[in-house]
């Protein structure tokens, strides 16, 4: 059993890889700026709100842990390059800065959420391996990157044990309304209160759509498995958007038309990724199939549509 400090532990992703963790028989602290939007605090976790840019908060946040899973954001990809000082400050500084603070406390453990759809840049492959040039488009894509190199430095350096997840695109209960990153929580929840949907461009665009379960179980073996290194994480297949809007009217039952927007600069045309890198090393494999998942989400925001504190 470990001892696991999440940070951004009540976000999307860091709710499920809390259940993930407390499923597989761990001890779980989570440092959040914010309470969950859907769930009252879970009994047995221990909370600290503050952020992980203060050093007296995580010197505080990190008393008895053994490792870390950083799933901390404060940009998305189409919110980071309107200020990209403010993505280097809030993300890389604050967490440069976590990592001499971790090697202060003696945690040498991490597992970090890297970005599968954007340190590639537009791929020049079919199916992406991590083997495939870094040439992020955002300042999002950069700075998950640059975060990458320096948990190769602190390794080196320090011994840390790193495990940057390069993350596809998850989806799942508890996605947001605003739907700024994740399409499918987004389509199901205009869908939901009758709005309509916007596609980005022609709906052409191709996306690896992995169940965030499916995820976070990978987190939480991620943090006892013996490897180190920048993994793949996906559903390893391909999806367009005109898919998802097809599924989501199957799901929802209704005959959905999207308004069709001009698309945007950053969003690349194609991201598929090769996962066998990561199967092989932890024996993990997605489970959920995208139509079971969605109908999954579709079943949850039912139940949750009338809670007025929408994320
Ligand atoms: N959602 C996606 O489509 C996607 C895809 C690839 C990678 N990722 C990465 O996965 C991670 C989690 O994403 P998510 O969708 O769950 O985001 P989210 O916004 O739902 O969760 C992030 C959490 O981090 C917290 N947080 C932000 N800044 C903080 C700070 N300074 N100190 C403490 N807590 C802070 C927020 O309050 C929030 O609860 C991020 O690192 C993101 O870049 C997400």
């Amino acid at each position: 059993m470990h001892h696991v400090l999440v940070v951004g532990g009540c976000g999307f992703i860091g709710s499920h890889i809390v259940d993930s963790l407390l499923a597989q028989g761990h001890r779980v602290r989570v440092l959040d700026m914010r309470p969950e939007a859907f769930r009252p605090p879970l009994p047995g976790v221990d909370y600290v709100i503050g952020s992980f840019a203060s050093e007296a908060t995580l010197h505080e946040a990190l008393q008895g842990v053994d490792a870390v899973v950083h799933t901390a954001s404060i940009t998305v990809p189409s919110t980071s390059n309107a200020d990209p000082v403010a993505d280097i400050q809030g993300n890389l500084v604050a967490t440069v800065r976590m990592l001499r603070v971790m090697r202060q406390a003696g945690v040498r453990k991490l597992v970090f959420l890297s970005s599968g759809g954007t340190v590639y840049g537009i791929p020049t492959a079919e199916v992406v391996d991590e083997s495939h040039p870094l040439a992020p488009i955002s300042s999002y894509g950069i700075v998950k990157v640059a975060i990458e190199q320096y948990l190769h430095m602190e390794h080196r350096l320090h011994g840390l044990d790193y495990i940057a997840l390069r993350l596809a695109n998850p989806y799942g209960p508890r996605q947001g309304y605003n739907g700024i990153q994740g399409i499918i929580g987004n389509f199901l929840w205009k869908i939901a209160f009758g709005e309509p949907i916007e596609v980005w461009g022609d709906g052409s665009v191709v996306r690896d759509f992995i169940h965030v379960h499916d995820f976070a179980e990978l987190c939480a073996l991620a943090v006892k498995a013996p490897i180190i290194g920048c993994f793949n994480a996906g559903s390893g297949q391909g999806a367009s958007v005109n898919e998802i809007v097809q599924a989501a009217s199957q799901v929802a039952n209704c005959r959905v038309r999207p308004i069709y927007k001009p698309g945007r600069s950053f969003d690349v045309p194609r991201v598929i990724l090769d996962i066998s890198r990561i199967k092989q090393a932890i024996g993990w494999a997605p489970r959920i199939p995208l139509i079971e998942g969605m109908r999954q989400s579709w079943d949850w925001i039912q139940e949750h549509q009338a809670i007025d504190n929408i994320a």
